[in-house]
């Protein structure tokens, strides 16, 4: 089993990012078996295919490395890297984008999504990009990628890649692509503002109150989400018993989340109860599971030397697991 899967560098990292992606990867790392394997990449080339401040770019990436390191993605059992490094993405490309079909990437609602109406100023990256991420998996022999509901039509388009490769070009009948297969990741918690309740939390959200940062301390954690809003309402004894309490539910959710209960579960000891009895509870939680977290991210990020260790390392391990794939791929259309 070869798990790839690829993330866009963000910076000012949130308890959202943590409980809604990056625990994720840390959970399909920790259960692999003997001989399986993770490959993690930040989506460096793919942030170009939007407008972007480069310099940004550059300190995100360095961020997110130093966030997924302090979440517990291990760099010597994993490979983990920025696809900038290891030329092979955008060279597959390149080679796959004979193969690939106009048609098929005209049917992908992505484009049409992020292009909105100005599709002639959109960069022919954006109507592309679909095409890279088929060589970020193709390139491995990956068998398997998790993808949520807005990637599937980009990964049937990374196997149908493949198989018209395959079947096309196949050197001596040994086709040169494995068909990826997708997996359903572990149920990713969606975390709501603390300010808003109906708000996804976003690095984006002008009021800092709104969210928990990785980089925050304790301190400031409690302050937060004892300012965080509620209703006067004791919590009911059941999830039912949260609709339309959206900031209630939100917070019984980060609850759930981070204790690894279902709301029913977390609401069956505190039912009855007020805020003031919930929310310290919570706080305490809180800090609990993201304090050793935050201490480990604030010394990586500002350890230059050791992300930029850590990504060549991990470059020249995905070099050394792309490289067959791609010299077979120039090989068998001819190059
Ligand atoms: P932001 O919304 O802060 O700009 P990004 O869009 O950069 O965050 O998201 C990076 C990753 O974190 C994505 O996989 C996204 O699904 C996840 N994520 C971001 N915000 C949340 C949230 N509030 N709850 C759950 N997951 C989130
Ligand atoms: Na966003």
């Amino acid at each position: 089993m070869r798990i790839v899967s690829g993330i866009q560098p963000t910076g000012n990292l949130h308890l959202g990012n943590y409980l809604g992606a990056i625990r994720n990867w840390v959970r399909m790392q920790d259960a692999l078996e003997e001989g399986d394997e993770c490959l993690f990449f930040l989506a460096d080339l793919h942030a170009i295919s939007m407008p972007h401040d480069p310099a940004a770019l550059h300190r995100a990436t360095l961020e997110m490395v130093a966030a997924l390191v302090a979440c517990g993605i291990d760099p010597d059992r994993s490979v983990l890297f920025n696809q900038a490094q290891v030329p092979a993405h955008a060279e597959l490309q390149w080679l796959l984008n004979g193969t690939a079909r106009m048609g098929w990437l005209n049917r992908m609602t992505q484009f049409k999504d992020k292009s909105g109406k100005n599709r002639e100023g959109a960069s022919v990256a954006l109507f592309t990009y679909p095409v890279l991420q088929a060589a970020d998996v193709l390139l491995y022999q990956t068998t398997h990628v998790p993808v949520g509901e807005d990637q599937k039509q980009h990964l049937e388009l990374a196997r149908d890649v493949a198989q018209k490769f395959n079947n096309d070009f196949a050197a001596e009948g040994a086709p040169v692509f494995t068909l990826p297969e997708p997996i359903t990741p572990p149920e990713a918690a969606r975390i709501m503002s603390l300010r808003d309740g109906s708000a996804k939390m976003s690095k984006s959200d002008p009021s800092d109150m709104a969210r928990i940062n990785l980089t925050d301390d304790s301190d400031t954690i409690v302050k937060k989400v004892k300012k965080a809003k509620t209703d006067p309402e004791p919590l009911p004894a059941e999830a039912g018993g949260l609709v339309g309490r959206a900031e209630a539910l939100n917070l019984v959710s980060i609850y759930a989340a981070l204790s690894g209960e279902t709301v029913d579960a977390v609401l069956a000891r505190f039912g009855g109860q007020g805020f003031g009895v919930f929310k310290p509870a919570l706080a305490e939680l809180m800090v609990e599971t993201i304090a050793p977290i935050t201490a480990r991210f604030r010394t990586l990020r500002e350890d230059r030397e050791a992300l930029d260790a850590i990504l060549a390392k991990g470059a020249a391990r995905a070099r050394e697991r792309a490289v067959p794939t791609l010299d077979a791929a120039y090989a068998a259309l001819g190059l």
